[in-house]
């Protein structure tokens, strides 16, 4: 029988702790590059206990073929070590492997309201005109990342922009259930959104977020390009005939201008406004060619060392499988509290 239930705790009681997760649902773009894996390494190099996660379990809301899920998970979790995550000082798993994030999810689908899942924009975008025809697990979506992070008392969560809605949605269900329940369980997780590309607009359109289920493979720089590659799409990136303006607000309706300098800037480790001063009345046709060398200069190495690691699948799932066994050990007496809190008999002998 597990431990009585020690309640209530302040949320100052919670340690600093990290979580966040991709799903492999496609090759990693620039744009999961910028706004979450570079931003995961520097979390994990300020010493932050990290817990990183490729999401297999929400990659399945949506149709994977079997093969390229395992393909793509493992190739997610080369991106992360080649990017720089070390598996011994990160947790490093991929979700379906600890079961307390499919147990906590149910718990959470019993917490969340209908209402509150209805109003997820990206469910609404992602199920479009065909809402009755998508799987249940896509509308249940949020309160499976809402168990994800939870399960492991994770109180700072980095993401680009377009998983703010899905946070705060988390500190909902996390505040309803200790309110429910009479206890002061689960923080309050505070999202991590800052940088200059939060939010790496697709190179096509400058409206639209970079994304790995985009149809134009123009739209987007992936993470497995070749350098030549990468060069052409730059170059061939939509922009406007004007140059370069001296301040940023200059900027503001040139989406496509505005979303080059915020990669630039993201890759360089400037800011924007440090970006302008420095190429303020540049023309696209040197912007375009000092940009797509950066990139290069950044990326062909984390592909490299991608393709070496991708060579020995056995060894990656050796990683993966004990970041889930470290990841279990966290998970596991937290979720156990949780059945011992809605008031579930636990009396087997284990
Ligand atoms: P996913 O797999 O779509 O994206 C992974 C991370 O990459 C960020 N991102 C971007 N950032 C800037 N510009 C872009 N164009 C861009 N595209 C993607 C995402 O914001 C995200 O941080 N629901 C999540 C996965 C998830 C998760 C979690 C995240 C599941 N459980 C728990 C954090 C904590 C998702 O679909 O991300």
């Amino acid at each position: 029988m597990s431990e009585p239930v020690q309640t209530p705790q302040t949320n100052a009681a919670f340690r600093p702790r990290i979580f966040s997760g991709i799903q492999p649902s496609g090759g990693l773009t620039l744009g999961n590059y910028l706004g979450a894996l570079k931003r995961f390494v520097e979390k994990q190099d300020e010493g932050i206990e990290t817990i990183y996660c490729l999401v297999d379990m929400h990659a399945i809301t949506v149709w994977q073929d079997p093969d390229k899920l395992r393909q793509q998970t493992r190739e997610g979790a080369a991106a992360f070590i080649a990017a720089g995550i070390d598996p011994a000082r990160s947790i490093l798993f991929n979700q379906s492997q600890v079961t307390a994030h499919a147990e906590l999810g149910w718990i959470f689908n019993c917490v969340a309201r209908m209402g509150w899942m209805s109003r997820m924009t990206q469910f609404k975008d992602k199920a479009g005109k065909n809402s009755e025809n998508v799987s249940l697990g896509l509308f249940a979506y949020p309160a499976l990342m809402a168990a994800d992070i939870l399960a492991y008392h994770a109180t700072m969560v980095p993401v680009g922009e377009d998983q703010k809605q899905h946070l705060e949605l988390t500190r909902d269900i996390a505040i309803k259930f200790n309110n429910d329940f009479g206890v002061d369980f689960f923080p309050v997780v505070k999202p991590i959104i800052e940088g200059a590309a939060t939010r790496v607009m697709s190179l096509r359109d400058g409206t639209k977020k970079m994304s790995k289920s985009d149809p134009s493979d123009q739209s987007r720089i992936n993470l497995t390009d070749d350098a030549d590659t990468i060069s052409k799409k730059i170059r061939k990136a939509k922009t406007d005939p004007e140059p370069l303006p001296d301040t940023l607000e200059g900027l503001k309706d040139r989406p496509e201008a505005r979303n080059l300098v915020n990669i630039y800037a993201a890759l360089a480790g400037h800011s924007a406004e440090q970006v302008i001063a420095d190429f303020a009345g540049a023309q696209f046709g040197t912007f375009k060619p000092a940009l797509a060398d950066l990139a290069v200069a950044k990326l062909e190495p984390i592909t490299t060392e991608m393709n070496r690691l991708m060579k020995d699948p056995a060894e990656i799932d050796r990683i993966l499988g004990e970041g889930a066994d470290r990841a279990e050990a966290i998970a596991r007496p937290i979720v156990d509290q949780v059945y011992d809190i809605v008031g579930m008999i636990r009396s087997r002998r284990r």
